[in-house]
């Protein structure tokens, strides 16, 4: 039985959560396996905007919905996005909702550190969404984390306490900040443990007994490839890996669990935060694509940069990442545009190349190489099958196929989750 795990071929945003939201109906669970609450998933289900940013889409439509080990879990975060959801008439329960005992967790001096940093960093800074998830992801490989576990045993914390408050005092020290406050940061974790512990359980043992048993398996992946710790446009990255292989490691299944790979891109580009952009139209092209794309942050209501579709950034995607589909979305905001651009490769330094540099000063100066198509005038928003697109759009589409060697499985004409052209259903191969 395939499973499916979606994940961001370029910079996040790209719609993952609508993409998500359409095969959860058909999944028996929907796995997040890394991030936090950095994420921003809009769902649109008829007159209900939901907005997630921790949980997994599926928990919407009460498709049972796992938080794996690879997340960065806050605590206080969790609980407010749950209130938040059950007042839009979400049942969030321990039948529906499975987070993983071993998570690390994102304490309140994580958010603290992260904003301390980004505000001392002047250029330099990343542009995080403020959230401790770096700080965390740090703690959880520094071997200092608490994690949900931890929780149903505060009384006995001391010594890693020690580890913990010993490294930050030094860190918030330079910034001229108080030590820890360990007494107080204990108490917050009291008030909360019973709420996330009643959620909490070894969920690697349920996922594998739910694969054994055959069931289908959606991984929920958040940010993008471009974002990836290692592969993306490093420092000007998050702090985790998100690429589809972490699913497996994420959740505490094999790699052969991962199945289908849905790479999900917009038509164009998007970035929120510092960090290279090679095909940004810091002019009129942008200001369109993002009104008409409504190109605001979903967790930070940062404006988004925006660009033309840069078909050598989603082709490394693909390869890092293993893509067996794309989900190309937002076509509808390219309507109307007389041309529209393509990048097709770089000139670095007078030499052309056909990948993306490791090295930030290397990415920073490459140029695009640009193959400009004729644009369309029709509409394509609202577009449920081939022959609703225009012939213009359709070369467009191929163009993109042929440029990323990947073929495209689902385009998206909206918001709606209806709004899809389906070409290879990922669940069914
Ligand atoms: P962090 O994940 O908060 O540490 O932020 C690191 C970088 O990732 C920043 O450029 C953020 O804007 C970006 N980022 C993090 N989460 C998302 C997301 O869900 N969508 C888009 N960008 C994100």
């Amino acid at each position: 039985m395939a499973n499916v795990a979606v994940i961001g071929a370029q910079w996040g945003d790209e719609g993952k959560g609508k993409i998500v939201d359409w095969l959860a109906e058909r999944a028996d669970m929907v796995v997040r396996f890394q991030g936090g609450h950095n994420a921003g998933h809009t769902l649109v289900i008829g007159e209900n905007v939901y907005k997630l940013s921790l949980l997994p889409s599926g928990i919407v439509r009460g498709t049972p919905s796992v938080i794996g080990n690879g997340v960065v879990l806050d605590p206080w975060a969790l609980k407010a996005e749950i209130e938040k959801l059950t007042a839009q008439g979400v049942k969030v329960t321990p039948e529906t909702l499975h987070i993983a005992d071993n998570c690390a967790l994102i304490l309140p001096f994580h958010r603290d550190l992260d904003a301390l940093r980004e505000d001392a960093s002047g250029a330099g800074k990343i542009g995080t969404t403020r959230r401790g998830i770096g700080p965390a992801y740090e703690d959880k490989v520094g071997r200092r984390a608490i994690r949900v576990c931890d929780l149903a045993h505060l009384d006995d914390l001391g010594p890693q306490l020690d580890r913990l408050t010993a490294h930050h005092d030094a860190l918030r020290a330079g910034f001229g900040e108080p030590p820890v406050d360990r007494e107080a940061l204990l108490a917050e974790l009291r008030e909360i443990a019973d709420f996330v512990l009643s959620f909490a359980k070894p969920v690697w043992l349920m996922l594998n007994d739910a694969r054994k048993r055959g069931r289908r398996i959606l991984f929920e992946g958040a940010q993008g490839v471009l974002l990836d710790v290692d592969h993306g446009t490093y420092p000007f990255v998050t702090s985790s890996n998100t690429i589809a292989g972490t699913a497996a490691g994420g959740s505490g299944l094999g790699p052969g669990a991962v199945g289908f790979v849905l790479g999900i891109a917009k038509a164009y580009t998007t970035r929120v935060g510092s960090g290279p952009f090679p095909t940004e139209q810091e002019n009129e092209i942008g200001e369109r694509l993002g009104t008409r794309g409504h190109e605001f942050g979903t967790v930070t209501g940062r404006k988004r940069r925006c660009g033309w579709f840069d078909a050598v950034l989603v082709r490394q995607s693909v390869a890092v990442s293993g893509v067996t589909g794309i989900a190309l979305t937002k076509l509808d905001v390219l309507d109307g545009f007389d041309e529209v651009g393509i990048c097709t490769g770089y000139r670095l330094r007078g030499q052309v190349i056909d990948h993306y540099p490791s090295n930030a000063a290397d990415q920073a100066a490459v140029e695009p190489i640009y193959e400009m198509i004729e644009g369309w005038h029709e509409s394509t928003a609202g577009a449920r099958s081939w022959a609703q697109l225009p012939a213009q759009a359709i070369k467009y589409i191929r163009r993109i196929e042929e440029l990323i060697q990947c073929p495209v499985a689902l385009v998206s004409t909206s918001p709606e989750r209806e709004d899809t052209i389906l070409v290879r259903d990922p669940f069914s191969d």
